[in-house]
């Protein structure tokens, strides 16, 4: 493995299944203004953010908003969006991912979340797992969207360490560029099809623990 003193996990589809969610709350959206949106087109929305989204939403649709209109609507989504993740619980993690975590945790491994997500705060409350991580660094916290490095960069500086030793942990191909380009290592959740550039693969945390739990 790497010389990995650091792991910055990324929030969603890394740690939890809230992809679902956000289709959910898209198509709900998209529902209203009068057209379609598949699960294929979901996929375009892995990692990025938010009012981005919204952007790719209206482009498939072909429709188009102001400025004032977007946040509306974003804020629409959001509000579904937290609104269906009211029920989540530590069982909604994803395979492995509570596991892994307290395995690292327990090597001296420190550990940070990079998220794209301004909910992320509210998700580690729901899953209470907020205690496991040394920093979280979220949408909150960054003006440059994945691929920037800029989340990553934060994360591995509110961990006192260099780049070069620490692992981000990524399904989405904005956030694997995100990591290279921060100099860092970094673990594809998912297949090196969708998600070129990565230094290994697995289909999810679990393959990371040494017992395979
Ligand atoms: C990323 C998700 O983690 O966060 C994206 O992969 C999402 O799908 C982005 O759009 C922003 O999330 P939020 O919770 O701030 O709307
Ligand atoms: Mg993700």
């Amino acid at each position: 493995m790497f010389n990995m003193q650091g792991a910055i996990f990324d929030l969603d589809g890394v740690i939890v299944d809230t992809a679902k969610y956000h289709f959910l709350a898209w198509k709900r959206l998209a529902a209203e203004l009068g057209f379609d949106f598949t699960q294929a087109d979901n996929e375009r929305l892995k990692g990025v953010s938010r009012m981005r989204s919204l952007d790719i939403l209206l482009d498939v649709g072909r429709c188009a908003m102001n400025d004032e209109e977007k946040e509306v609507a974003a804020s629409k989504k959001n509000a579904w969006y937290m609104e269906y993740l009211g029920t989540l619980k530590q069982s909604d993690m994803l395979p492995g991912a509570l596991e892994y975590l307290n395995y690292l945790k327990k090597q001296g491994v420190r550990i940070a979340l990079g998220s794209a997500s301004k909910n992320a705060g509210f998700i580690l409350e729901k899953l209470g797992i907020g205690g496991l991580f040394d920093a979280v660094i979220d949408g909150n916290a960054v003006s440059a969207a994945k691929p920037d490095p800029e989340v990553f960069l934060k994360a591995a500086s509110a961990l006192s360490l260099s780049p070069s030793v620490c692992t981000v942990f990524e399904d989405s191909l904005a956030g694997i560029q995100a990591a290279k380009a921060g100099g860092m290592k970094v673990v594809g959740i998912g297949s090196p099809e969708l998600l070129p550039g990565a230094d290994m693969y697995v289909s999810c945390l679990r393959a990371m623990h040494p017992s395979g739990v």
